[in-house]
């Protein structure tokens, strides 16, 4: 059965983490996988986190199955944090409670495919590699539309138009709401209009991931080029994850949207999503869903989630900008200004696979191959040391 499987090509991001753990340098910097890292360099859980859990380890009575679709009060609480509570299309609107931001990912590409085989996904390039697996593993053709330019380091927003225009009516557009992954670079509210025309011109359906929610400008910023698509378009599709705001990583918690042209309609097609739910992998774990509902709805709890996401959201922006300034000293140049400019956890910094590979074996720091850089996990107290290194593998 299996004699004729040839070695896989290693994952982009899990190799590297498999790289870092092996190195024994005590000085080594994993900026690699998308985790939150604080300045002793752990991933701490969110105080609020801990608390809810605690809660719900003394009040739980049973393990019974909950639901395919997880709690309503989850997916309630989620189109709230997503949409805003006063929406004016938030009657449309559904959820389902999914394994991660990559469960709604792909039960949603495979509700898509139910409902329309032709369609062709198309994806931005960059993206998050994974994005290719989900889809590619749903079915999907995939085509990329270019999103950024590698001069300015910023969204090439003229040639990603002229690629979309030319898809065809019905197929999906794969945006990120907020924090590209890998790039770093966001889509202006302007941008987000313009694609709102064109997505209702050329009748696509935008399929967005929101994963970063929250770690860009704030909880309710990341989402407006989502709520302004939501506004004017008839149907629309969203995966978020609870994995990056809540540091829920492993426990696997996030959602499934959608927006339906009608409440009716919206009903119906969350049965078809249920149908791709049981289908798969029947029920979402509760777990890590009950923490969320906990804090969402204890005003205390809900207080400090808020304050401890803002803090990491404030760290990353400082970050960004002390990493700016110290290449900007060094190389006597503003060539590394993107990254007090882009948001969320990522950036692509340019460096060359081999640079890339230099960093590694030459300084113990880990970056993903591409350049893609997470900054989230770099600490204050290293910025020099980075730079520097920077520094020697480029010049
Ligand atoms: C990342 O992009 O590093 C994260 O989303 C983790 C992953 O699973 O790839």
């Amino acid at each position: 059965m299996f004699d004729h499987f040839e070695p896989m090509a290693a994952d982009p991001i899990l190799s590297v983490v498999t790289a870092y753990r092996a190195d024994q340098r005590p000085e080594k910097m994993d900026l690699g996988i998308g985790i939150y890292r604080d300045e002793s360099g752990a991933t701490p859980i969110m105080a609020a986190v801990r608390e809810a859990e605690a809660r719900l380890i003394e009040s739980e009575t049973t393990k019974a199955y909950v639901s395919p679709i997880g709690d309503e009060v989850f997916n309630g609480k989620l189109v709230d944090q997503i949409f805003g509570q006063d929406h004016p299309e938030r009657s449309r609107v559904r959820a389902i409670q999914t394994p991660g931001g990559s469960g709604a990912l792909r039960m949603l590409a495979d509700l898509v495919r139910s409902a329309r085989p032709e369609a062709k996904m198309w994806l931005s390039e960059p993206t998050w590699p994974n994005h290719k697996l989900i889809f590619g593993s749903a079915g999907f053709e995939m085509i990329d539309y270019p999103y950024f330019d590698p001069a300015t380091r910023s969204v090439s927003f003229g040639a990603m138009m002229e690629h979309l225009s030319q898809a065809a009516k019905g197929d999906v557009v794969l945006l990120h709401g907020c924090c590209h992954n890998p790039s770093g670079a966001d889509l202006t509210q302007s941008q987000w209009e313009e694609i709102a025309d064109l997505l209702v011109d050329r009748n696509l359906l935008p399929f967005i991931d929101i994963a970063y929610q929250g770690l860009g400008d704030g909880m309710e910023e990341d989402a407006a080029g989502l709520r302004l698509l939501a506004e004017r378009v008839p149907e629309m599709l969203v995966a978020t994850s609870c994995s990056k705001n809540f540091g829920l990583y492993r426990d696997r918690a996030g959602a499934a949207l959608l927006l339906a042209s009608s409440s009716k309609q919206a009903d119906v097609t969350r049965q078809h999503l249920v149908r791709a739910v049981r289908g798969c992998y029947s029920m979402p774990p509760d777990h890590p869903g009950r923490i969320v509902i906990t804090i969402l709805q204890d005003e205390g709890l809900n207080r400090i989630w808020i304050d401890e996401l803002d803090a990491m959201r404030a760290r990353i922006t400082s970050l960004r900008q002390k990493t700016a300034e110290a290449l900007r000293q060094r190389s006597n140049s503003d060539r590394f200004d993107f990254l007090a400019e882009h948001r969320g956890l990522f950036s692509l910094t340019g460096l060359t696979p081999e640079q890339v590979a230099r960093l590694a074996q030459d300084h113990a720091i880990y970056l993903i191959g591409d350049g893609r850089m997470n900054v989230a996990s770099l600490r204050e107290s290293k910025v020099e040391v980075f730079a520097e290194a920077v520094m020697a593998v480029t010049t």
